[in-house]
């Protein structure tokens, strides 16, 4: 790990939130991912696994975390699995978790080699009656490489196929959703790193540099603070902006141009995600300004909106309709396409087609309930956007929020967004 330690109280108290959650006579396993192999004997860095890392700070491979709070013997109630360090792993691969180690990260007591799981789980196992299993359940994820939990789950129903199964997943997100206090100021932490990477690029941004140079801008600024890209990089000058998942990046920037930054960066695991939208050479031109400026409304007012109690869906067809005035007042929309609108087919759609925002956390599309209303401790994005591929520009924007009782917070209330304030930047 790169970052500062973070106090294991965290995953302890994670843990303890999960445990209230299973039912009587229960044990509860999460994998560590899998190291994804590219091609020939070459391999992916590893990605921690979100859930394990939740609940216990570990991001080392091949790790196991088995919860039972109900077994009889006190030592089994929760054990970490580790690879067991050896010569061989040290000349090649170097430092791995010692078990004091792996207790002073996590807090928990009982940590063994992972020799042991087969006797002990099955030892386990055979006591208690419920098994909760990990999965992916994002729905959006499109999976068809089988992860470490999924080839655990399928062993383990081979094995014991008596036992009663549930989905641990449902539990996770339910916890995971909810911010405490330490796992905010990580994400302010992620995001005050992001706001430094994008201070550097109004520095350096001008024409003839090409997307690729901003990248390369951002990723020192990033690595020399301890972090990483939170998610591939969007930089994308002119038209590309229009592209909503654009990260080819192989473009110059060109004067009178804009230039769509969704660039952040993940500290700790915790990622931030901002979009900024900048003009190449140092000032918007008026009808970019005037673009930009609706989109900004839309968002602060977006950002007001976000309270305990919505439902995500009242919160995105609020921001359409904010959307369609400001489209219509651009003269993008006709009145007549706005009385025309569906339900599904609001007139906004045309130039603002994606979601208005998305749970943000361990993972940048983070796990949460979409269906249930806003409650205390989500950190949220808020992205509203106009794309304009017949004018050859399109703006976004994006700010992280967490919801408190008091109202929305805005954890990117420093990075600058005024067009006055990035044009002044721009010029220094
Ligand atoms: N950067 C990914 C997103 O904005 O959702
Ligand atoms: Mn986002
Ligand atoms: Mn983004």
């Amino acid at each position: 790990m790169r970052h500062a330690p973070i106090d294991s109280k965290l995953f302890i108290e994670n843990r303890e939130r999960l445990k209230k959650l299973l039912l009587p006579k229960s044990l509860a396993i999460v994998n560590a991912n899998d190291v994804l192999p590219t091609n020939a004997d070459g391999s992916l860095p590893l990605h921690p696994n979100s859930d394990l890392f939740h609940l216990t700070g570990i991001e080392q491979e091949e790790s196991i975390l088995l919860l039972a709070p109900d077994a009889h013997e006190p030592k089994h109630r929760e054990i970490l699995f580790l690879r067991e360090p050896n010569e061989h792993l040290k000349i090649w691969e170097g430092h791995k978790h010692s078990k004091d180690e792996a207790t002073k990260i996590s807090g928990i007591k009982q940590v063994k080699w992972l020799a042991e799981f087969p006797v002990l789980f099955r030892q386990i196992m055979c006591e208690l009656e419920h098994v909760y299993l990990n999965s992916n359940e994002h729905k959006r994820a499109v999976v068809e490489v089988e992860t470490r939990d999924a080839r655990f789950a399928r062993e383990c129903q081979a094995k014991f196929p008596l036992h009663t199964y549930h989905r641990l997943a449902r539990l996770l997100h339910q916890i995971r959703v909810v911010k405490s206090d330490t796992e905010i100021a990580l994400l302010q932490q992620a995001v005050d790193i992001t706001e430094q990477g994008f201070r550097r690029l109004l520095k350096f941004v001008k024409p003839g540099v090409m997307e690729y140079e901003v990248e390369a801008e951002l990723i020192h600024e990033f690595v020399r603070n301890r972090a990483k890209f939170a998610y591939n990089p969007i930089i994308a000058s002119g038209a590309n902006a229009c592209v909503l998942h654009y990260n080819q990046n192989n473009q110059p920037c060109r004067k009178g141009d804009l230039l769509l930054l969704d660039v952040a960066a993940s500290y700790a695991n915790y990622n931030a995600d901002l979009t900024r939208t900048i003009p190449v050479s140092g000032r918007f031109t008026r009808r970019q300004k005037a673009v930009y400026n609706a989109v900004l409304r839309v968002m602060r007012a977006s950002i007001k909106g976000a309270t305990v109690g919505k439902l995500a869906r009242d919160w995105l067809k609020e921001s359409q309709a904010m959307m369609n005035e400001e489209l219509l007042a651009l003269g993008l929309l006709k009145k007549s396409d706005i009385k025309q609108q569906t339900e599904d087919e609001p007139a906004c759609r045309k130039y603002f087609m994606h979601g208005l925002g998305h749970p943000l956390g361990l993972d940048v599309h983070d796990v949460g309930f979409t269906t249930e209303p806003f409650a205390p401790g989500w950190v949220l994005t808020v992205e509203p956007g106009i794309y304009l591929p017949k004018e050859g520009f399109g703006v976004r924007l994006e700010n992280d929020i967490v919801v408190t009782p008091n109202g929305p917070v805005d954890l990117m209330a420093g990075t600058p967004v005024e067009v006055g304030e990035i044009e002044d930047l721009m010029a220094r």
